[in-house]
């Protein structure tokens, strides 16, 4: 029979988990590799250790320290510790992948779209070049250079905008005040925003695990999102906010290509979907 477990770095994140949710639902089982212990969790030293659990189909990571985090403060500290969590765990899993003897057919990897310099002008596809200009360029670089796997294990790297959903990411930290009419426009409001939602960036995992065929850099999807520039510069450090104030026209060329077909394609579906105050299912519960 098949290997069908899914080790997911991160799983008990937004990401992760809605991920855990459908693999869960479409007949894998799941494993996560995280620091708390709990029912489904291998710890990363465990995985040092004991290298991958057997029959590990694919292998996804999506850990990493939140930055967009309000209550922790943009110090040097944090950003090592923003850096780390991402480039040390994905080392993590790489070395766990290539010591195995029953290795997974997948690994993927989640960053970014910060792999690419803000722009107004330029248009990003898969084949356009990582800057390295700019702290989260340079951090993508270093995240996705950390992912080494080699032959037969295919690797794919999901350079993600902004994961819109309900209970996590950007739209968690700004629902309240928006929901409550306090929020505005962003920067000029005339800046690219790419995001994509969250069902449909699982169901692009699932799609990356399933088909043989998919391997490589691929990018999320282009729109426009209209909160001040300067309150975001001054609560969050500009460094940080630049992910939201500055933005990036990124299109996801090689995932149409691959046939993949997103199911909220447009922002407005994207927003009734996950734009209740109390939506009817929280995931996490
Ligand atoms: N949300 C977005 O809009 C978005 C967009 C593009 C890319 N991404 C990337 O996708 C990944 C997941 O995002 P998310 O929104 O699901 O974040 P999240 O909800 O904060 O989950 C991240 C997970 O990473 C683990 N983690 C946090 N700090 C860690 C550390 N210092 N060391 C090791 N593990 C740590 C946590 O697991 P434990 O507490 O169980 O260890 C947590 O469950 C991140 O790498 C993020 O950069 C997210």
């Amino acid at each position: 029979m098949a290997a069908t477990k899914v080790l997911i770095g991160g799983g008990t994140g937004f990401i992760g988990h809605h991920l855990g949710e459908l693999l869960l639902a479409t007949g894998y089982s799941v494993m996560n590799v995280a620091r708390m212990p709990g029912a489904n969790n291998m710890s990363w030293s465990e995985l040092e250790l004991s290298g991958l659990p057997t029959r590990t189909c694919a292998v996804v990571n999506c850990a990493g320290q939140q930055f967009m985090d309000f209550t922790k403060s943009w110090t040097p500290g944090f950003k090592q510790n923003v850096q780390n969590s991402r480039v040390f765990t994905t080392k993590a899993l790489t070395k766990a992948i290539n010591e195995s003897n029953d290795k997974p057919k997948v690994f993927v990897l989640l960053t970014g779209v910060g792999a690419y310099e803000p722009s107004d002008s330029y248009r990003y596809d898969e084949t356009s070049p990582s800057t390295g200009g700019d702290f989260f360029s340079r951090l993508v670089g270093e995240w996705e250079k950390a992912a080494q796997v080699g032959p037969p294990v295919r690797l794919v790297i999901i350079r993600s905008g902004a994961v819109l959903g309900r209970w996590g990411g950007m739209i968690k930290n700004m629902f309240v005040p928006f929901y409550l009419g306090l929020g505005g426009r962003i920067g000029d409001g005339r800046q690219y925003l790419p995001w994509i939602h969250i069902d449909d960036l699982t169901r692009l995992i699932h799609f990356c695990i399933e088909n043989d065929n998919v391997k490589g850099i691929l990018n999320g999807r282009p729109s426009f999102f209209c909160v001040p520039e300067t309150l975001l510069n001054i609560a969050l450090n500009p460094e940080r906010a630049m992910i939201m104030t500055k933005g990036q026209y990124v299109v996801p060329k090689r995932v149409l290509e691959y046939g993949f077909k997103y199911q909220y394609p447009e922002i407005d579906e994207a927003c009734k979907e996950f734009a209740h105050l109390y939506p009817k299912k929280h995931p996490l519960k």
